[in-house]
């Protein structure tokens, strides 16, 4: 496959990461491991895993909202841009690191993504880290939900119909992470993170696992993923209709703009999109006032964040 190689082909490409505001932290270590010479796989890994590990983070990982039961359900994806591998892992219970889980799919199975029990048992048997995901403030913000919803931990848990409490439990609340990265050799790699929507029925998958709805590049165009509601970016094919709308050469502004736009066809849910394109222009949109998202390239020290554009 062709690498791009910056503008003209003349240019060396230009090592960049870009990322949902809630990536920002974990940008100058994925940057570390470019300037090393590092691929773009092994850095939006690297990245996520900082997020997935960090407990303050309630929308990834450790500390990530539970279910209805209170169960911690982590979805992840992973692409290789440049060979079109990829990996996933949805509704994963008890690990820490399910990028590293969904990574491990694309490169020791035969297969593109485990689920549940499958997923678990696979992470078992590679020797991933475990973790209790749970923790006691995401548990406290969980019984207050219940509460609410005039339930129990243990009511919730021996009702057989969960579906009139799930409609009392969830809002707005689908936080992930994602990162998109660009290497020395002009390699494209992104990563997305979550666990999921809060208070979800058991089993919920959203868009970050799916290749295609909420994660997808190729390094001849970019890369682009998805936060808010998985649904509709599963619905529009979002990440890949944004790539194929690279391919076609329309700028990454107007990638984000669109995708936004089909989302809002199809509902009035929180959406929003990061883009990168192959020669290291990226841009973001969203439906919702006061989101941001962040990007670092090669010459800066820090992360710069910023506003994403609001398409209605
Ligand atoms: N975008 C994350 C989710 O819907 O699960």
């Amino acid at each position: 496959m062709r690498v791009a190689s910056g503008a003209g082909g003349q240019r060396p490409p230009t090592l960049t990461i870009v990322a949902s505001g809630n990536g920002a932290s974990a940008l100058p270590v994925g940057m570390r491991l470019l300037r090393r010479g590092g691929n773009a796989l092994d850095a939006v890994e690297a990245c996520a895993r900082i997020v997935e590990a960090d407990p303050t983070d309630t929308s990834v990982g450790r500390g990530g909202k539970p279910n209805v039961l209170g169960i911690v359900e982590l979805d992840a994806s992973i692409v290789d841009g440049t060979t079109h591998r990829v990996g996933a892992v949805a509704a994963l219970v008890g690990y820490l690191y399910p990028i590293t889980i969904a990574r491990a799919v694309m490169e020791r199975t035969p297969h593109v993504m485990l689920v549940g029990a499958g997923a678990a048992r696979f992470a078992r048997e590679i020797g991933a880290a475990k973790a209790q995901n749970l923790t006691a403030s995401t548990r406290e913000l969980w019984v207050e939900r219940l509460r609410k919803a005039h339930e129990t931990p243990a009511s919730v848990r021996r009702r057989a119909r969960l579906l009139p409490v799930v409609r009392k439990t969830v809002r707005e609340e689908r936080g992930t992470v994602n990162f998109l990265a660009i290497d020395g050799a002009g390699h494209i790699a992104s990563a997305v993170t979550t666990s999921g929507w809060a208070y979800k029925y058991p089993g919920r998958v959203g868009d970050s696992p799916i290749v295609g709805a909420g994660n997808y590049c190729d390094t001849r165009y970019g890369a682009a993923a998805c936060t808010g509601f998985g649904e509709l970016a599963i619905r529009n094919v979002t990440a890949k209709t944004a790539v194929d709308r690279l391919a076609k050469g329309i700028a990454p502004v107007e990638v984000a703009r669109l995708a936004v736009a089909d989302a809002n066809v199809l509902d009035d849910a929180a959406f929003n999109i990061v883009v990168l394109a192959a020669d290291g222009t990226h841009a973001s949109a969203t439906n919702r006032e006061g989101r941001r998202y962040c990007f670092m390239t090669a010459d800066m020290e820090e992360p710069v964040t910023t506003a994403r554009e609001v398409v209605r």
